[in-house]
């Protein structure tokens, strides 16, 4: 069975259809880069994976649950974490407490044994002497990969990242790229929605294409960025302006 599968969806907001008789399915491993134009339908898509869209027809399972109803969401979205483009902590508590909250009010982990592995995550993301900053001390790169960590704390099966590294200046995105490397490297499943070209060919196992609420292209990286850009024009345009 599929980590996640995505049945033939339907998902309009109004008059316009984002994702018309969509289906894909994750596996339970690999990287998956997800790529296309802006306003495709790449974020509705997560989205409505993590339950934050209802979906119109057709169904999405995750690890078998379906995300139709109501009482599978709180588990779906501990199976599946998610980080936005940005992210804001709670502006209250620090680093530290940002970290355990979730681990020990949802899933009733022990304290003492969430704030290890809160530790252990910090040093992961090097920021382990952050442990008592607030939301606002920190730089923008810094917040991304507290969220990366905070996602990490509840063992999730799968992330899905949208644009995690849009807001950031290019110093600050390699630091948080470098981590999503280490998080492949160890074998966390992964649905990342991206522009940046290079760091999406060093990373994907998978790249999925999408345009227009549609996969165009579903192929592994190798096959992308060899044969499937050459052959279809409008990647290949894609790709290069992507770079300009
Ligand atoms: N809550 C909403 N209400 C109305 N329209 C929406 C809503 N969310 C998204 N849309 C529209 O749905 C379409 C798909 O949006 P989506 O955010 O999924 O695109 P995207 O592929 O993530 O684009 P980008 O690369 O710019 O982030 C867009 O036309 C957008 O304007
Ligand atoms: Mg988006």
């Amino acid at each position: 069975m599929a980590m996640i599968e995505v049945r033939n969806i339907t998902k309009a907001f109004g008059n316009l259809v984002v994702l018309k008789n969509f289906s894909v399915d994750f596996d339970q491993s690999g990287v998956t880069v997800i790529l296309g134009p802006s306003g495709t339908g790449k974020s509705t898509l997560l989205r409505c994976i993590n339950g934050l869209e209802t979906i119109d027809s057709g169904d999405i399972l995750v690890d078998g649950l379906s995300v139709r109803e109501k009482k599978n969401l709180k588990d779906i979205r501990i199976k599946c974490g998610m980080v936005f483009q940005q992210t804001i902590l709670f502006p209250h508590l620090d680093v530290l407490e940002n970290l355990v909250i979730s681990p020990i009010k949802i899933l009733g982990r022990p304290r003492n044994e969430a704030i290890e592995q809160a530790k252990e995550l910090l040093n992961k993301v090097g920021l382990i002497d952050k442990l008592h900053s607030k939301h606002n001390e920190l730089s923008g790169g810094e917040q991304q990969r507290i969220a990366i960590a905070r996602a990490m704390m509840m063992n999730p099966k799968a992330l899905l990242l949208d644009e995690i590294t849009s807001a950031l200046d290019p110093e600050m995105s390699t630091e948080v790229l470098k981590i999503i490397e280490k998080l492949a490297q160890d074998g966390v499943v992964m649905l990342i929605v991206t522009h940046e070209i290079p760091f999406a060919r060093r990373i994907a196992s998978r790249v999925l294409f999408l345009e227009y609420g549609s996969v165009v292209s579903d192929t592994s990286n190798e096959e992308f960025f060899t044969t499937v850009k050459e052959d279809n024009e409008r990647i290949a345009r894609f790709i290069q302006n992507i770079h300009h």
